[in-house]
């Protein structure tokens, strides 16, 4: 039976950090579903329909594309969880910073439903700094992501925001 993990979040937008954390859990899991969170109260800058279009594209020529799939799921996370027949959770880490915010999520996750587990992989530490906040702080200020975000992505940040200055990082 195909091990499933689903790796949820806002996405809003994907960066090049989600994407390692998609390829550290491929290596572990048969089959990963990117479900992203329909949250309208905390004001995303892109749709969910946006989101999901954007990382069909940033995806769509991964080597190991027929084991992704991508989601949009409404309300509590456990649920959505059971209803793809999975029981893990993938989430990132980058720093010490991270860990309240998660740790409290993993133990009420854990308390919805004491069947699914949630599993912590390090971002890459080539992506440590990155954020989907602090990109589209960057870009609303005039700054170049170009090799921080999927080039989908910067196009539909350069759209939404103001196209930015190419310039070297
Ligand atoms: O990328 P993010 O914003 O850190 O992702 C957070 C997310 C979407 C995974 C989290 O907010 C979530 O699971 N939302 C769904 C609602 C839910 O299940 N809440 C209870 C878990 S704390």
């Amino acid at each position: 039976m195909d091990k499933i993990a689903v790796y949820p979040g806002s996405f809003d937008p994907i960066t090049y950090g989600h994407l390692d954390l998609l390829d550290r859990g491929l290596t572990i899991f048969d089959r990963i579903i990117i479900a992203i969170a329909d949250n309208p109260a905390q004001k995303p800058l892109f749709t969910l329909e946006e989101r999901l279009e954007m990382i069909k594209l940033s995806v769509q020529d991964h080597p190991q594309r027929h084991r992704l799939d991508i989601d949009t799921f409404h309300g509590l996370l456990v649920d959505y969880v059971r209803t793809v027949k999975s029981s893990a959770i993938l989430r990132g880490l980058r720093a010490v910073s991270d860990f309240e915010y998660e740790f409290q999520m993993a133990l009420m996750n854990r308390k919805l439903n004491g069947d699914i587990e949630t599993l912590y992989f390090m971002t890459g530490m080539r992506w440590i700094y990155i954020s989907s906040s602090i990109i589209k702080e960057v870009v609303a200020s005039g700054g170049c992501v170009t090799g921080l975000v999927p080039e989908p992505v910067e196009r539909g940040l350069a759209k939404r925001l103001g196209a930015p200055a190419k310039k070297s990082l």
